[in-house]
């Protein structure tokens, strides 16, 4: 029983409507939230994505066939009604934007019914997340779900208005192109017309926006989709979107700048809340001594400290064989955790295991000042006292250690901060503490390629001081790169690019590519700063992560309208599917996994 809108226009979203509008008819359209028919009176909430406006049908107001109509209306239904906006009769609401009134309806029309939806359009829904993916179009009438999508508008709307004003020119970037070399598996495309050839979707628009630079575009933006065909976790998708930026004749400060101005006014316009402009910066060093991590979270204690020369010397094996071989011991002290149950205490050192380390080794001072410790037998009174000491432990707390590579100890210890973070619920989503990470190291060695790897990508600028050396020590080179984290989560990161020949050839050599295999990749870049290329630098952000990060959400599928689930699938339209013998001719591709469905 489908009615049209014929002659009906809608006047105003629901929670458009306040008080003042008192009196005045109105046309509201959208979705039944509910209904409850108390016999001469009917209450329907209509839901629209501004909100939610309380409808009151009552015999007299609304003739016998209307009321016989609200009589039927079931969820999901979707309905005009045209009514007089009244002050609420009953209770006022304070939880709805429009508690304080309702709309008397005079006219209903039945613009769509629904089949009884396979699960409630609720705010926080604790239906499984998988059927709400198979469903995301109902899922997305989900209040919350929508607030996200429309702070992402008003986000991505902002950042156009500021680039703009600040001189950026918004320019597309190729999806079917070279692949290129940003450290991700990619995604290939076949082409029809070069057959056995292949195209890949961007990992960023990295090597373009380089190539407008020597275009002289010299401010260039984008709201960019990326490609990556990577393990998927909470804060990844195989796609997901960038706001992308290069900028010429510039250098670190200058991205700095104009990202932090960037990052104030969002989170001013959007959230309200201020950032005390400049951000802390900190040295990759530094975070990693500091918190085990490169993109630390800030917004608690509970410091790495290096116990490596206090513990020299010691009894205890697992101590002196990791420092013997150039490795460290670290501790972190969980204050106030000194009477965790050993139970609990196991489950750390399982957590730690699961994150490389060898063991976790622990210290646990009662009220009293006695330690429980996992080591104490290795170890003398004199040892363990320098020990609790220097990690500043006091009664009740407890020290945990791990002894091994730096890379793992830091890994470890990192990981453990986190969770037990976590697991005292001290984080606060509305606390927003971010931070430029710099320095980063160039080169990072692969043990699996046994060969060194670019950290950010092979056209990133070593710092000047470290030039040298990229000949005699190129581990330890560090990059004119930077990264801005918020809360333990990195939101995005740059670099100053290489635009010396001299510098970048070296840089290929260090990476073990030949200058031949190198011009194959991405000759085109290389050949077009034959032609004056200028110093130039950028950035970009996730924008998924910085939209989740303001909405306060654990997972980036809560603000992409569309999401993969954890293996890359789409729940929804089935993809990736097989797709038909025809198609597969005309590309000359043959499967050879014949059992593939
Ligand atoms: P990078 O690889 O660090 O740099 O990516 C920049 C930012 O993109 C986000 N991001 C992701 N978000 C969701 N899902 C993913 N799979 C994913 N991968 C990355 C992160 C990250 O900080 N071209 C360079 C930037 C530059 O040098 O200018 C680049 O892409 O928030
Ligand atoms: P073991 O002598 O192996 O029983 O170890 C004594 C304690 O040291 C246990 O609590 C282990 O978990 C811990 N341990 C073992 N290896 C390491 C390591 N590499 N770093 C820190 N603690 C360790």
């Amino acid at each position: 029983m489908a009615e049209t809108m014929q002659g009906l226009k809608r006047s105003a979203r629901c929670a458009e409507i306040d008080k003042s509008s008192i009196g005045q008819e109105v046309t509201l359209m959208g979705w039944v939230q509910k209904n409850r028919n108390k016999g001469g009176i009917i209450f329907v909430d209509l839901r629209d994505r501004s909100g939610v406006m309380q409808l009151i049908f009552e015999n007299g107001s609304i003739d016998e066939e209307g009321f016989e109509k609200a009589g039927r209306l079931r969820s999901e239904f979707v309905i005009a009604a045209v009514g007089t906006v009244e002050a609420r009769s009953g209770a006022v609401n304070p939880d709805l934007l429009t508690g304080e009134i309702e709309l008397r309806v005079h006219k209903l029309r039945v613009l769509a019914e629904s089949e009884t939806p396979p699960f409630p359009i609720e705010e926080d829904s604790k239906t499984k997340e998988e059927l709400r993916l198979k469903h995301r179009y109902l899922d997305l009438r989900r209040p919350d779900l929508q607030r996200n999508l429309m702070m992402r508008s008003r986000l991505t709307s902002l950042v156009r208005n500021f680039f703009t004003e600040e001189g950026f020119l918004e320019i597309e970037t190729p999806i079917l192109m070279k692949s290129t070399p940003e450290g991700a598996r990619d995604y290939l495309v076949p082409s029809r017309v070069h057959l056995g050839n292949f195209y890949a979707l961007p990992q960023s628009p990295q090597i373009y926006k380089q190539l407008l630079m020597c275009s002289g575009y010299d401010r260039y933006f984008q709201i960019a989709r990326c490609f990556r065909d990577e393990d998927l976790r909470a804060d990844r998708q195989p796609e997901f979107t960038q706001i992308d930026l290069e900028m010429s004749f510039v250098d670190v400060d200058d991205v700095i700048d104009v990202n932090e101005r960037l990052l104030e006014r969002a989170f001013r316009e959007i959230l309200g809340v201020g950032i005390t402009l400049p951000i802390a910066r900190m040295t990759w060093k530094e975070a990693m001594e500091r918190f085990g991590s490169d993109k630390p979270d800030l917004r608690f204690g509970m410091e790495l400290k290096n116990v490596t020369d206090v513990v020299r010397g010691c009894g205890f094996g697992v101590f002196q064989g990791a420092i013997e071989q150039g490795g460290s011991v670290r501790g972190i002290n969980a204050e106030g955790q000194g009477a965790m149950p050993r139970k609990k205490i196991d489950r750390l050192v399982s957590f730690a295991k699961d994150h490389g380390a060898k063991g976790l080794a622990y210290a646990a001072i009662a009220e009293d000042g006695s330690v429980k410790s996992s080591f104490s037998k290795f170890m003398s009174e004199g040892e363990m006292d320098a020990l609790v000491g220097a990690m500043a432990g006091k009664p009740g707390d407890l020290l945990l250690f791990a002894a091994d590579r730096d890379k793992v100890v830091f890994d470890v210890l990192g990981s453990l901060r986190l969770e037990l973070a976590r697991q005292q619920e001290i984080l606060d989503k509305n606390d927003y503490k971010f931070v430029w990470i710099t320095e980063f190291p160039l080169l990072e060695w692969s043990e699996e390629e046994e060969r060194y790897m670019a950290m950010h990508h092979p056209f990133t600028m070593p710092m000047e001081e470290d030039l040298d050396l990229l000949d005699t020590d190129p581990g330890k080179v560090r990059a004119k790169a930077y990264d801005i984290v918020l809360n333990g989560t990195e939101l995005g990161g740059g670099s100053v690019r290489i635009h010396q020949d001299d510098i970048q050839e070296k840089m290929f050599q260090v990476l073990g590519f030949s200058m031949e295999e190198a011009h194959k990749q991405f000759g085109f870049l290389l050949q077009a700063f034959q032609y004056g290329v200028p110093p130039h630098a950028g950035l970009a952000y996730g924008l998924d992560r910085l939209v989740m990060l303001m909405a306060g959400e654990d997972s980036i599928r809560d603000v992409i309208a569309f999401p993969k689930m954890k293996d890359a699938s789409d729940l929804m339209s089935g993809a990736p599917g097989a797709v038909s013998g025809q198609q597969l001719d005309e590309l000359q591709i043959s499967l050879a996994a014949q059992d593939i469905k």
